[in-house]
């Protein structure tokens, strides 16, 4: 074995990179030997280089510059660009996060190449095997080596899904390292005077999923639930690009721009985007990680969804899933402002200290 052999870190789309960072750091900070390669999955400079800056997170060693296709177009390109880094690179192990295209490609790459993965997020589950990122989930998870749960549901999943104890290790949630660090920088942001808002007076909507945004009806009933929500609270809509791209194919996006309450946007950076959430009233949303911060924040949170696979965030959180319908929708928003009792969750490793659990786990015996 070669001294030098270094730890690969990836990413490849926008939930990535706020899980990286803290590891990053830390390992930096322990003079670990580390690459950071960015698949290119994410390419805009508002779903990617704006996170690196609001992070601090400094360029990829490596860009391999897969962009967008089909999910097996990319999940191939992917495979091939990695290969090669692997064959070049030699590392030790390899480090994967979420449940993107990214994560897969790059954990078969490795299980071919009898190379080590970690991955972090580790035994997710939302039960609904059309998601794309569920297959990437129960992929991923039965080849890595390392699993690194940010929570015990997902723990007992990778149990009764035959994985053993010892190649499993609870570490906590790292999203929430970058949130805590976060917070402090995005008081700072002036995101609300841009957009003209004030604290506690409007709500947020995110909305990428293909089962929501692919699909005419779905989207047409979201935008007609939007449009009575808006005659209480007005909604701030940063637009993500599959999105904006749908909502011109199916001759929506002048409905919304022609409604004043409506207030659209590009994706916002990192910071704004927290500086936007912690001050909103209340969040919609089809988004994993933002389950996940809302909950942290105590802001409560609408998910347009049929399942999550963060459960925690409805047992112990802000979270309730009330799926994409109209009616469903606006029966959800108006329970959700008639109970104003929403507090802060304190759950076990959600506490900023991720990172250097993790650092733990995957240096052992250095
Ligand atoms: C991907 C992830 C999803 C994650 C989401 C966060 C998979 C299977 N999906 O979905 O789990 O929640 O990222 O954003 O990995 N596009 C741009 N600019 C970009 C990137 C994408 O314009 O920088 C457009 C392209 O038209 C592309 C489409 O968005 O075809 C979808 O991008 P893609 O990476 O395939 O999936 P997401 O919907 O972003």
């Amino acid at each position: 074995m070669k001294a030098n052999r270094p730890i690969i870190l990836v990413v490849g789309a926008r939930p990535n990179f706020m899980k990286i960072a803290p590891l990053y750091d830390e390992l930096k900070s322990r003079s670990v030997d580390q690459i950071l390669v960015h698949t290119g999955q994410h390419y805009d400079e508002k779903m990617s280089k704006v996170f690196f800056d609001d992070l601090g997170l400094p360029e990829p060693d490596i860009y391999m510059g897969v962009g967008s296709g089909s999910h097996s177009e990319q999940t191939a390109k992917i495979m091939i660009e990695f290969e090669k880094i692997c064959i070049d690179y030699d590392p030790k192990l390899v480090v994967v996060v979420g449940d993107v295209n990214s994560t897969l490609g790059c954990t078969l790459v490795c299980a071919k190449m009898n190379i080590r993965t970690a991955h972090i997020e580790a035994g997710l589950r939302s039960g609904d095997m059309e998601m794309p990122e569920e297959v990437n989930r129960i992929v991923t998870d039965a080849l890595a080596n390392i699993l690194l749960t940010p929570s015990v549901d997902a723990d007992k999943n990778l149990i009764s899904e035959g994985r053993m104890e010892q190649d499993i290790y609870f570490v906590g949630n790292i999203m929430i390292d970058s949130l805590i660090k976060g917070l402090k920088r995005a008081s700072k942001s002036k995101v609300l005077e841009e957009i003209g808002i004030q604290k506690g007076e409007y709500g947020v909507i995110t909305l990428h999923r293909p089962s929501n945004v692919d699909d005419f009806e779905t989207l047409e009933g979201i935008i007609s639930a939007m449009e009575e929500i808006v005659k209480e609270n007005r909604l701030v809509f940063p637009v993500h690009p599959r999105t904006k791209n749908n909502l011109e194919k199916m001759g929506l996006k002048s409905r919304l721009e022609e409604n004043p309450e409506i207030i659209l946007t590009g994706p916002l950076g990192y910071l704004d985007f927290l500086s936007l959430i912690n001050n909103s009233r209340i969040v919609f949303t089809d988004s994993g990680g933002l389950q996940e911060e809302t909950t942290f924040l105590g802001i409560p949170c609408l998910t347009l969804r049929d399942s999550t696979e963060r459960p925690i965030t409805v047992l112990e959180g802000t979270n309730k899933i009330v799926g994409s319908s109209k009616r469903d929708i606006m029966s959800a928003f108006k329970g959700a402002t008639e109970n104003a009792n929403y507090q802060k969750a304190s759950i076990k490793y959600w506490d900023g200290k991720t990172a250097s659990r993790i650092a733990d786990v995957i240096t052992k015996g250095e």
